[in-house]
């Protein structure tokens, strides 16, 4: 059931190009220049005269809610707001009668999420899932929805769900972008064809596994781990470090590059391995500032760059190199090497890698 793999964890890492193909198999067409979903065709209005997104989730999906964030306001200039489930449901939050709520959920059964949708509801939103599984208390609670379709997710820690759902929230972004003119056409065209080239240089991606296992058995001993990225790539960090405490127990933090100055760069001593995500976009400039002043202070650099890259390579102590594309789908790319350190550290810890303590599957508690 494993497929050969070691653990469900590594298997589903690996079936990220096919499940990326089959999240946006019939509803992208680059060569017509059409990005449809049912749910979105049905609700188009809702969601062009939306004036503001909310956006709900917990964990991963939280990280995958917060990747949207920049691009649905890059792409279609509607104002995102991403909220923790949780938080939202506690605080009598504000809601409009013309905002849409996105509710993304996995599992489409976690508790907060479900209570937090149904408070929505209460206040008039208009609520749109994006679940992996068929017919889940949150399938079923939205008033529409467009389904990842991972596939069944078995490792706790959440792998290919995070990937399918930036590639449905880059969907609707685009979508969002065609019916409200926000975006040129050249530049939809080319993120539809770029969409559509993910699967492969995911694939590709996946080369980095060997790397990854190198870096892990050097660092595995570590207590604490820095993961900086900045703009699409913030959460890209931040979901790099929830990847490596969540399954091996390594005190790890997220943080946007250049938050650095303001706290943390107080941690950084020859001891500390700080993970950057630097694709040659993305501010790439200020990123290598901040390489520069993390190796001022002796702090060890595993790098992920573009292919290709020189400038980085020079500074860092090691990289992992990824595939080009363009701005907005790097997270599809960055993320993948980032599984595979936290996969190849926890099973170097010995760690339980499907199965870590203290957490469930899916959290159907408050
Ligand atoms: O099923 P959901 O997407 O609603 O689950 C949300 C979180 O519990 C989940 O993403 C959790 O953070 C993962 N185990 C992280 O890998």
């Amino acid at each position: 059931e494993k497929g050969g793999y070691d653990h469900f964890m590594l298997k589903e890492i690996y079936e990220q190009p096919s499940v990326i193909k089959d999240t946006y198999r019939g509803r992208l067409h680059a060569d017509k220049g059409i990005v449809q979903m049912a749910g979105v065709e049905d609700n188009l209005e809702k969601f062009t005269n939306a004036n503001r997104i909310l956006i709900i989730a917990c964990g991963t999906s939280w990280h995958a809610g917060l990747v949207a964030e920049y691009v649905i306001e890059e792409f279609a200039r509607i104002p995102v707001e991403v909220e923790y489930a949780s938080e939202f449901r506690y605080r009598n939050p504000i809601i409009y009668p013309d905002d849409v709520v996105i509710a993304v959920s996995q599992s489409g059964e976690t508790a907060d999420t479900l209570a937090a949708i149904k408070l929505a509801k209460e206040k008039g939103a208009f609520v749109f899932g994006v679940c992996n599984v068929v017919g889940s208390s949150i399938s079923r609670e939205t008033h529409a929805g467009a389904y990842t379709h991972a596939g069944p997710e078995i490792g706790v820690a959440s792998t290919k769900a995070f990937t399918t759902q930036i590639t449905v929230l880059t969907m609707i972004a685009l979508r969002l972008a065609k019916a409200k003119g926000t975006m040129n056409n050249s530049d939809y065209q080319r993120y539809l064809l770029e969409l559509e080239l993910i699967p492969e240089k995911v694939e590709e991606a996946l080369q980095t596994n060997e790397v990854a296992k190198t870096i892990a058995g050097i660092y595995k001993d570590a207590p604490n781990c820095l993961y900086l990225g900045r703009g699409y790539n913030f959460p890209v960090a931040l979901e790099g470090a929830l990847k490596l405490k969540e399954i091996s127990y390594i005190h790890a933090e997220g943080y946007p590059a250049a938050e650095m100055k303001h706290g943390p760069i107080a941690l950084i001593d020859e001891h500390m391995p700080i993970v950057v995500i630097a694709p040659k976009q993305n501010h790439y400039d200020k990123v290598v500032s901040n390489i520069q002043e993390i190796k001022a202070r002796s702090g060890k650099i595993i790098a992920v760059v573009t292919k290709g890259d020189t400038q980085v390579r020079a500074l860092a102590d090691h990289v992992i190199e990824i595939p080009d594309t363009s701005e907005a789908l790097t997270p599809l790319l960055t993320t993948i090497p980032l599984q595979l350190l936290s996969y190849h550290i926890a099973v170097m810890r010995e760690c339980n890698v499907d199965q870590p303590r203290n957490l469930a599957k899916s959290v159907t508690v408050e």
